[in-house]
C-alpha cells in the first residue's frame, strides 16, 4: 500500500500538537500563535506552522492538529492556504484515521459564506475518517468573543489528549519571540497626528458607501513609541465613535450616557461603552436577531429566515445601529444595549511609506467613508475619526506586521506592483524604500481609479518618480473618464508580453485593494496573460501562477 506509515514520522506525530493557521490580515496567525504559546508552556511539544509551509504529505501522519483559519470575502481560502484548502478538499487527501483535530473558523458575518473555509475543512476532516476533539468555533469580527473560550478549550483537550510525554527531542521549539515591544495591539501608541490632507474630493453620493470621493493623505508620528515598520506592513487604529452618533443613540433610547453599565466584567459610563468599546457603524446579524426579539418585529424576523440572505446583506451594509433603533422601536436598558452590540475592533490601514525615508513617521492614505443612506449621513467609525481629526491629535495605533507582503529581499528584482484606489498606499512605501537602497530591480505600478482629473492620488510624486528613474512604468486605468469601462485588468492585458517577460525574468507581483471583485479580476488577467504569451492551457498558466505564490512571488493584500 501506497500508505505505509513512515515509523519516525510516526512517533514524533503522536506525542506532538500541530497548529497551523491561514491568516489574510494576522488574526488567525496571532490566535494560533498564542494557542502555541500556552500550550508550550504547559509542557506539549508544539510545532506552529503557516498553511503554505505545512507538508501535505505528512497530514497522513499527523495525530494533533489544530487549524485556525480564516474565509476571506465571497468564500475564498487566506492566500497562504490556498493549496492546503486544495489538498485537504480534493480526491487525492488520504483517510485520516489516525488524526485528532479541532479547527478555529475566522470571517465576517455580514457575508453569506461565513466562516465557510474553516467549515469546509471541518467537516471534510470528519468524512477522511478524522476525530474531533472539539466543536468548530466561528467567530466574527469581534473575534474575542469566540476565540478566547474556544482557545482555552482547545488548550485543556490538548493537554488530554497529550499528556506531556518524554521529550522528543527531534522536535523543533518554538522560536523564542523576540522581546515584547511596549505598545501593540492591547496597548497601542497615542500617535500625534502630523498631517491631514485632502487628496480627492468630489461630490457627495447617496445610497450605499459609493466610490471615494474624500481620499485623505495622512501622517502620524511614532516618535518615542518604539514601533518599526517595514514597507507592506499595516497600521491598526482603535476608532472611537462620532459624539453626535452616540448622542443620537442616547436619545433615541432615552437613556443617559452617564448611567455605570457593566458588561464583561467591566463597569463603565454607558457613553464609554458606546463611544470606545462597541460597534455603532458596522451593523452585524447577531445585533439585529436580538432587536427583532426586543421589538418583536415581523418584518426583521422575516429578514433573518434563510432564504433572506440577500436582503439581509444589503440591510447590513446600508444601514447602521442608530438606523434600526429609530425604526424599530423597543425599551432598551444600557446593559442590554451593550450586551447586544458587538465589541469594537482596530481598523487596519497598509502603510505608505519607507521608515528609510520619513524616520519617525508612518503615512496613510484613508479613504473616509461618508455617505447618506436615506437617513441621514453615515459614516465608517476609524476613516470619519480620521477625517475629521487636526493637526496635533493623538490617536491610538499599533503596528500589525504583513510577512507575506515583502519586497524582494533581493533587490535586484522586478517588482510588478497592482494597486487601483487606495490599494495603492503600500507601493507609495515600496517605492520610496527601493528608492533609498537604490535597489537596481525595475518598479512597474499599475494604478486606477474612477476619474484622471479628480482621483489621481500622489501624482506629482509618481510623475518624479518616473522622471528620476525611481519608477520605470506606469500604466493608469480611469475608469470613466471614456464611455466603456477601463480598469487595471485591461492594462494588465494590453500589455501582456511585457508582463509574461516581467514574470520569467523574476519579478514579483503584488496585489493590493478590493478583494472580492478587482483582485479576483486581476487573477483572471495574470492567468490569461501567462497562458497567451507562454504558450500555456489554463492549468499550466494556474500551476505557473500557484508557484509563483509558493515562492513568495505573487502577494495579495486585500481587504
Ligand atoms: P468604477 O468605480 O468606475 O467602476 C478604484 O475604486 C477603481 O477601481 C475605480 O476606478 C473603480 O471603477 C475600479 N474598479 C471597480 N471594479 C473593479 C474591478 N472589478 N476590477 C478593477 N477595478 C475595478
Amino acid at each position: 500500500a501506497a500508505a505505509t506509515a513512515h515509523p519516525v514520522a510516526e512517533a514524533q506525530a503522536a506525542g506532538r500538537l500541530t497548529i497551523v493557521y491561514g491568516s489574510q490580515t494576522g488574526n488567525a496567525k496571532r490566535l494560533a500563535e498564542q494557542l502555541a504559546r500556552q500550550s508550550e508552556a504547559a509542557g506539549l511539544a508544539v510545532r506552529l506552522l503557516r498553511a503554505d509551509a505545512y507538508p501535505t504529505r505528512e497530514l497522513k501522519d499527523e495525530r494533533n492538529l489544530y487549524l485556525v483559519i480564516s474565509t476571506q470575502g465571497d468564500g475564498d481560502p487566506p492566500d497562504d492556504a490556498r493549496a492546503l484548502v486544495e489538498f485537504i478538499a480534493g480526491k487525492r487527501a488520504p483517510q485520516l484515521k489516525q488524526l485528532r483535530y479541532a479547527v478555529l473558523a475566522l470571517g465576517d458575518s455580514s457575508y453569506p459564506q461565513f466562516c465557510a473555509i474553516g467549515q469546509k475543512l471541518d467537516e471534510r476532516l470528519a468524512e477522511l475518517g478524522a476525530t474531533r476533539l472539539l466543536p468548530r468555533g466561528d467567530a466574527d469580527l469581534d473575534i474575542e468573543t469566540i476565540a478566547t473560550p474556544w482557545l482555552a478549550q482547545a488548550l485543556a483537550k490538548a493537554k488530554e489528549a497529550l499528556k506531556p510525554t518524554a521529550p522528543l527531542a527531534t522536535v523543533t521549539p518554538l522560536r523564542p519571540l523576540p522581546a515584547t515591544p511596549a505598545h501593540g495591539r492591547d496597548a497601542p501608541f497615542a500617535a500625534e497626528l502630523l498631517l491631514n490632507q485632502r487628496l480627492v474630493t468630489r461630490a457627495s453620493s447617496v445610497g450605499r458607501p459609493g466610490p471615494d470621493k474624500d481620499v485623505r493623505h495622512i501622517e502620524l508620528s511614532l516618535e518615542g513609541s518604539g514601533l518599526h515598520y517595514e514597507p507592506g506592513d499595516a497600521v491598526g487604529l482603535w476608532p472611537s465613535n462620532p459624539p453626535a452618533l452616540v448622542d443620537a443613540v442616547l436619545a433615541t433610547l432615552q437613556l443617559d450616557g452617564n448611567d455605570q453599565v457593566s458588561a464583561g466584567g467591566q463597569q463603565l459610563p454607558l457613553r464609554t461603552w458606546l463611544t470606545d468599546k462597541r460597534e455603532l457603524t458596522q451593523l452585524a446579524r447577531p445585533f439585529v436577531a436580538t432587536l427583532a426579539a426586543q421589538a418583536r418585529n415581523d418584518e426583521l424576523n422575516g429578514l433573518l429566515a434563510p432564504g433572506q440572505q440577500v436582503q439581509l446583506s444589503r440591510l447590513l451594509a446600508e444601514q447602521q445601529v442608530i438606523d434600526l433603533l429609530t425604526q424599530y422601536r423597543a425599551d432598551w436598558t444600557g446593559e442590554e444595549l451593550v450586551a447586544a452590540l458587538r465589541p469594537l475592533t482596530p481598523r487596519l490601514y497598509s502603510i505608505a511609506s519607507s521608515q528609510k525615508q520619513v524616520g519617525d513617521e508612518v503615512h496613510l492614505t484613508v479613504a473616509h467613508v461618508e455617505y447618506d443612506n436615506g437617513h441621514g449621513t453615515r459614516w465608517g467609525a476609524a476613516s470619519h475619526q480620521l477625517a475629521a481629526s487636526a493637526e496635533g491629535a493623538r490617536l491610538p495605533v499599533f503596528i500589525e506586521h504583513n510577512e507575506r507582503f515583502r519586497l524582494p529581499a533581493d533587490a535586484s528584482r522586478d517588482v510588478i506592483m497592482i494597486g487601483p484606489g487606495t490599494g495603492v498606499a503600500p507601493f507609495r512605501g515600496f517605492l520610496q524604500e527601493r528608492a533609498a537602497i537604490d535597489a537596481p530591480g525595475r518598479n512597474w505600478l499599475l494604478f486606477g481609479n474612477p476619474h484622471f482629473r479628480t482621483d489621481f492620488l500622489y501624482q506629482v510624486e509618481w510623475q518624479q518618480a518616473l522622471k528620476d528613474g525611481r519608477l520605470h512604468r506606469l500604466d493608469l486605468a480611469f475608469s470613466r473618464d471614456q464611455e466603456r469601462k477601463v480598469y487595471v485588468q485591461h492594462r494588465l492585458r494590453e500589455h501582456g508580453r511585457e508582463l509574461f517577460a516581467w514574470l520569467e525574468a523574476g519579478a514579483h507581483v503584488y496585489v493590493c485593494g478590493d478583494a472580492t471583485r478587482m483582485a479576483r479580476d486581476v487573477h483572471a488577467a495574470l492567468l490569461e496573460a501567462i497562458a497567451e504569451h507562454g504558450g500555456k492551457s489554463a492549468d499550466d498558466a494556474n500551476d505557473y501562477l500557484n508557484d509563483l505564490q509558493q515562492q513568495g512571488r505573487y502577494a495579495r493584500d486585500v481587504y
